[in-house]
């Protein structure tokens, strides 16, 4: 059966100090929960990974939010799976449109990232989503389509195991402007259908399918009634402990 997640992505916020305070109180308060229906994930800065996986408990997983295309050497500033992984760190962020847009990740790069990040027993939470004029002009089925097909529908039935799907439509992260939850529950059905396509009916349900894009305490509730939003990956609402453990509490009820 697929996993519920609810995954923050803290993006790049907060100090070390900072980040090791949120951690803590995230970790009271998703214990205090006691939800185990849940696997709650925090994708962190890199820095802080080492750091937030000694103070948390193992009901919660740590997240980089991106690694390096090659294994090693003399590749100034970027960090490895492999190093990723040394801290203790389980999942990594690969494909967000932050990334796709401002870095200029293509899917050549993310085969690359995902190839590492999965050398190294990382399980990889893929993005993918479309952009405002290609909702508009109806051409949304169509990119998230080819973001699946083009950036990790190379893999073995056995690698696909290990990735989760995070659907976020950009013009809805960052901005207030949530998809309904119909919006969310179509494009969810549709990549799993895709997924089955290519991988077969019992692999795509076993897949777990985030949404994220202005996912908060108020409306995750309903998006999380969908029979296929297994959950969410969070920007703004991870920052408040608070507001993250309502959002795990909303996907434990359902
Ligand atoms: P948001 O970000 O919740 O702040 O919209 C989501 C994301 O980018 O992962």
């Amino acid at each position: 059966m697929r996993k519920k997640i609810v995954a923050g992505n803290w993006k790049m916020n907060k100090t070390l100090q900072e980040g090791i305070e949120l951690a803590k109180e995230v970790n009271a308060k998703v214990k205090a929960l006691n939800a185990q229906n849940v696997q709650v994930i925090v994708g962190t800065p890199f820095i802080h990974l080492a750091e937030v996986a000694k103070v948390v408990d193992p009901v919660i997983a740590v997240s980089a939010q991106n690694c390096a295309t090659e294994v090693s050497g003399a590749f100034t500033g970027e960090v490895s799976a492999a190093m990723v992984a040394s801290t203790g760190s389980r999942y990594v962020i690969l494909g967000h449109s932050e990334r796709r847009s401002y870095y200029g990740e293509t899917d050549a790069i993310l085969v690359k990232k995902v190839a590492r990040a999965l050398e190294n027993k990382l399980d990889v939470i893929f993005c993918v989503g479309e952009v405002l004029e290609e909702r508009e002009t109806e051409k949304h089925f169509e990119v998230v389509k080819s973001q699946l097909v083009n950036g990790i529908f190379n893999l073995s039935n056995e690698e696909f195991a290990h990735v989760i799907i995070a659907y976020e439509p950009v013009w809805a992260i960052g901005t207030g402007k949530t998809a309904t939850s119909a919006q969310a529950q179509e494009m969810h059905a549709f990549i799993r259908k895709t997924v089955a396509e290519k991988y077969g009916k019992e692999t795509a349900e076993n897949t777990s399918i985030l949404y994220g894009g202005s996912c908060n305490a108020k409306n995750a509730d309903e998006l999380f009634t969908n029979p296929d939003v297994d959950g969410g990956l969070i920007g703004g609402a991870s920052l408040k402990a608070e507001d993250f453990s309502l959002i795990v509490a909303a996907r434990s009820k359902h």
